[in-house]
This record gives C-alpha cells, sequence and structure tokens, in this order.
C-alpha cells in the first residue's frame, strides 16, 4: 500500500519571498482582500451585526434597506459582494438574487443570502437562483470572514480577465455544472496543479498558467453531446472517439485568445501517457508539455478521490497506489507521482492550510508553514533541478 509521506517537501521549493512577486502579478499581495461589501437588510442591528462579524475597518461598507436603493447602489458602485437579508423588502432576496445572476454585468457579483433560522426549502431555492452561500445568522464570524475572504478573492481573479477571458471561464463553469458530480473539480484542480508548479520552483506564468488550466482543460467539452458525455454505461468505440475530441476542442475555442496561448498546451495534452499511448497527439515523455503532465495527475488523483454515482471515493493512499501503478504501466511521468505524493499531505492534514481558492501568495504562505511545522528540510532527491524543470 502506498504511504503518504509527510517529510519529503523539500528544500527545492523556493523561500517565501519569491512568491510575493507572484502575488503582485495578480494583484493579491495581500492574504487578506479588503472589499467594497453591499448589505441589504432593512433591520439597522442586523446590518451592524455583519459589519462587526467582518471588521468594521477592513472593508468598505454600502448599507441599504431595501432592494431598489440596492439596485441603485450597484449601479453606481463597483461592488465586489452583497450580503442580503432572505427576507428584504421588495423583490426579496431570491428574486434579487437571480436578477443579478441574470445579468451580464453582475452575473459574478457573488450573492450571500442570510435567513434568520433553517429554512431547508429557501435555501434551494436561493441556490437555485444562482446565490454563492446560504448562511444562518446569527453569523459564526470566523466561518463567515473565511468564506467572504474565499468570494473576494475568486472575484478578484475574475476581474483580472479580460471579457473574453471571462465568457470562457463562465463557458468552463458550465461544464463543470452540467455534471453535478464533478463538484468543486475545476477548482481543485486549479489548486492543486499550481501548488505542484510551486513545488517544482516553476516561474509565475507558469503557474498561472497551471491555475487556469485547471479551470479551462476540459472546456471543449461543451462541444462532445450530452449522450456521450452523460452516458452511464461504457462508450462505444464511436462514441470514444467523439469523447476524445474534446481536448482539440477546447483548445481550438481558446486559441484565439492571445492571453491564454501559455494553458493551450494543457489543453491539447492533458490527456498524452508517458509512453506515447495517450492522446490526441501520442506524445511520449518529455515531449509532452510538463505543465499538461502536471495537471494530467492532479485531475486524475481528484477523479480518483471524489465519489462519483458508480464509485465510491478512494483514499489518498489508494489512488497514490493506482497512480504508482500507472508508473508501473508506463502511462505516467514517475518523478511527477513523486512530486504529488510529496505534496498531497498539505491536502489532507488535520489542520488544513488556507487553500483559499485562486490566492498564490495564500498558497506560497501555505506551502511555507507546511515545510516549517513538518520541520524537514532535507533535499527532495526526486525533484528535477529547478532550472531544467521549465519545457
Ligand atoms: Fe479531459
Amino acid at each position: 500500500m502506498a504511504t503518504l509521506n509527510y517529510g519529503n517537501l523539500g528544500a527545492n521549493t523556493p523561500p517565501l519571498e519569491q512568491w510575493g512577486l507572484i502575488g503582485s502579478e495578480l494583484g493579491l499581495q495581500q492574504a487578506a482582500v479588503r472589499g467594497k461589501i453591499l448589505i441589504v437588510d432593512a433591520s439597522d442591528a442586523n446590518r451592524r451585526s455583519v459589519r462587526s462579524a467582518l471588521g468594521e475597518s477592513d472593508h468598505e461598507w454600502i448599507e441599504t434597506r431595501a432592494t431598489s436603493e440596492a439596485i441603485a447602489a450597484i449601479s453606481l458602485h463597483r461592488v465586489d459582494l452583497v450580503l442580503i437579508d432572505l427576507l428584504v423588502p421588495e423583490l426579496g432576496a431570491v428574486e434579487f438574487c437571480r436578477m443579478l445572476k441574470k445579468a451580464t454585468a453582475t452575473q459574478f457579483l457573488p450573492v450571500f443570502v442570510m435567513a434568520p433560522s433553517d429554512d431547508p426549502d429557501a435555501e434551494v431555492l436561493a441556490i437555485e437562483a444562482g446565490a454563492d452561500e446560504f448562511l444562518i445568522t446569527p453569523l459564526r464570524p470566523a466561518a463567515f470572514r473565511a468564506r467572504v475572504q474565499a468570494s473576494l478573492k475568486r472575484k478578484a481573479m475574475i476581474d483580472s480577465l479580460d471579457d473574453s477571458e471571462t465568457v470562457l471561464f463562465s463557458l468552463a463553469q458550465s461544464v463543470e455544472e452540467r455534471d453535478p458530480g464533478l463538484g468543486q473539480h475545476c477548482q481543485r484542480l486549479a489548486l492543486m496543479g499550481a501548488t505542484m508548479g510551486v513545488t517544482l520552483g516553476l516561474p509565475a506564468p507558469d503557474i498561472l498558467a497551471l491555475q487556469r488550466g485547471g479551470y479551462l482543460h476540459d472546456v471543449g467539452k461543451v462541444a462532445i453531446p450530452d449522450h456521450v458525455l452523460f452516458k452511464p454505461g461504457p462508450l462505444t468505440p464511436e462514441e470514444w472517439e467523439v469523447m476524445k475530441t474534446h481536448a482539440e476542442r477546447g483548445e481550438r475555442i481558446c486559441s484565439s485568445m492571445r492571453s491564454l496561448t501559455p494553458v493551450l498546451p494543457i489543453i491539447r495534452h492533458h490527456h498524452e501517457r508517458w509512453n506515447g499511448t495517450g492522446y490526441p497527439d501520442g506524445l511520449k515523455g518529455e515531449e509532452i508539455p510538463l505543465l499538461a503532465r502536471i495537471l494530467q495527475l492532479a485531475d486524475i488523483y481528484d477523479a480518483l478521490t471524489t465519489a462519483r454515482p458508480y464509485k465510491r471515493a478512494l483514499s489518498p493512499e489508494e489512488a497514490l497506489e493506482i497512480l504508482e501503478q500507472e508508473v508501473q504501466k508506463g502511462w505516467r511521468d514517475p518523478k511527477l507521482v513523486a512530486t504529488l505524493s510529496d505534496i498531497l499531505p498539505m491536502f489532507h492534514t488535520p489542520t488544513p492550510p488556507d487553500f483559499a481558492p485562486l490566492s498564490l501568495h495564500a498558497l506560497a504562505a501555505s506551502i511555507e508553514r507546511f515545510r516549517k511545522e513538518a520541520g524537514h528540510n532535507k533535499p527532495n532527491l526526486l525533484l528535477p533541478d529547478p532550472t531544467n524543470a521549465h519545457n
């Protein structure tokens, strides 16, 4: 049985100072993101308690008592997050949320609906209307702050994209949303891919490409017919050929955008195999772009450890064992499987580090903290020389 090695995250991981560079490129130098937050609640006391739960001075605040005032506020200010009472006067939170999520200009604006008591029916309605969170008051400040931070960071990432990229990312998300079994697959992939990239000492543009690749690698599936994509049983050889086209289709969809050029090899080659038996080009060994090999491992690992209607979630050890068997078959890059094995403890420790989505600064800080807590600074001989790591 494969075991997780807690001591191997190695001396080759670059020092934290270097990651400030990455953070500044993304505009995410601070671990905590300050946002412009709109509270929509008729009760003065509720609005006060929300502000104090999040820290009065940590954000900019706009307060409104009803949805018409909220609409005016959103059209006048660049709001980063909406916190709205379920029973707010006029439209109510559910209708208000539906309206925001339908409009192109506000579809990515996060909305948290707050309810005074547990109400499963209202929760379903709110989530169906596109609410990002459904929270019960009184709020638990620590969990509330963490959710707000995660949302603000994601919003900052979306804001950093140009319009056409935003469209692509929403397309990629629609692939994920069409298949409820996938859950937060893309987000986890973006994080795990970026963590591997950081561990390998790759340059910042590569880490960014891995993050974006996490979201976009399967975007070509939008062009695969539902009867193939969601077929419950095994695919026929003809259907399989159709399914395999998603890699090239995805590359074609993204190829018109220059900013996504570094992501294209990930999209095209994430199903190649080390021994040349993969698709679409049958590339072998180091002919397969490094970033595609990295994201492929994260993709397989996440698929193995996620429950689906037809299979249980494997444990990290079981998933790693399967990857090691695939190394023996010649399908996977042995050094990268070892690197993945090194970082897995970070994702499965009882006190997980701050894996706030899409903040490379938080990611680098987590890696640094993990190294210090593990207390191991011995060289990891399995890691390639970082100067040669870049294809
Ligand atoms: Fe794929």
